[in-house]
């Protein structure tokens, strides 16, 4: 498999592909397909689940950067040890929920810090899940509390900022509300993008690749408009190409 290639322009390339495929096969086989076309790999529950950390291994191995997407949401110390674990396995970015509190964000940006200076390498970037972007207001109101995803987006990543955090899972059509309230520097990392060529699904709040980074986003998470498309090598080289060209 191929380093993962830069844009044009030799900016890191944003995309991120979720490999949210249920076998370790299936997954290096489509990371090695896509790895010229895009920047990162997301694994997530399902392949993390099935696979187990030697999927995460496996795709260090061959220089590509990954994405450790489990969603940490329990107590500080078990959260810290879990992070600990994934900084270990020399992921580059992780996620915790927000809705944990800021003791949780707190203690899983100081396990990241530490762990990896302790093998001196670069911690991991540490990104904070606001609300999930299949959930609309009406999702909200089952919980309880805030009904308005807006505010509850906003509150939940100003006490991410406020708790260190350096970056943040959010839908593109967030990031016009919350760069301006969040300190600069800040990494957005957008799932929720279609290009309009695959069919509905269960993402309600949606841009396209080229429309979230002109709203700001730094990374963008892709899952089904690349592994779903009938050519996911097509599929990752035209989001590029729309981003780039
Ligand atoms: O297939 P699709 O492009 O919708 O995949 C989006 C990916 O981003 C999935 O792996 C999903 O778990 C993840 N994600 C999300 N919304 C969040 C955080 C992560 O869709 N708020």
């Amino acid at each position: 498999m191929r380093r993962p290639a830069r844009g044009k322009s030799g900016v890191p390339n944003p995309i991120i592909v979720a490999l949210d495929v249920p076998t370790a096969s299936e997954a290096i086989d489509l990371a090695r397909r896509v790895a010229p076309h895009v920047g990162a790999f997301k694994v997530g529950k399902e392949l993390f689940v099935s696979a187990g950390p030697d999927i995460v291994r496996t795709l260090r191995a061959t220089g590509a950067s990954v994405f450790l997407d489990l969603k940490f949401h329990d107590i500080p110390n078990t959260v810290a040890k879990a992070v600990a674990a994934a900084t270990r396995l020399d992921v580059q970015m992780l996620t915790i929920h927000c809705s944990g509190g800021s003791a949780m964000m707190k203690a899983a940006l100081k396990a990241a810090q530490e762990t990896a200076a302790s093998m001196g390498r670069p911690a991991p970037l540490v990104l904070g899940v606001t609300v999930l972007t299949s959930m609309d207001s009406a999702a909200l109101a089952e919980l309880g509390g805030e009904t308005v995803v807006e505010a509850q987006v906003e509150r939940l990543a100003r006490l991410a900022a406020a708790s260190g955090l350096s970056g943040l899972v959010c839908s593109p059509l967030e990031l016009q509300r919350l760069k301006p309230i969040l300190p600069a520097g800040m990494n957005f990392v957008t799932p929720g993008i279609r290009t309009g060529a695959e069919k509905a699904d269960d993402q309600k709040r949606t841009l396209s690749p080229r429309e979230a980074i002109a709203a700001g986003a730094t990374h963008l998470v892709v899952g089904r408009p690349i592994y779903a498309a009938p050519d996911p090598v097509a599929a990752a080289q035209s989001i590029l190409a729309s981003i780039t060209g």
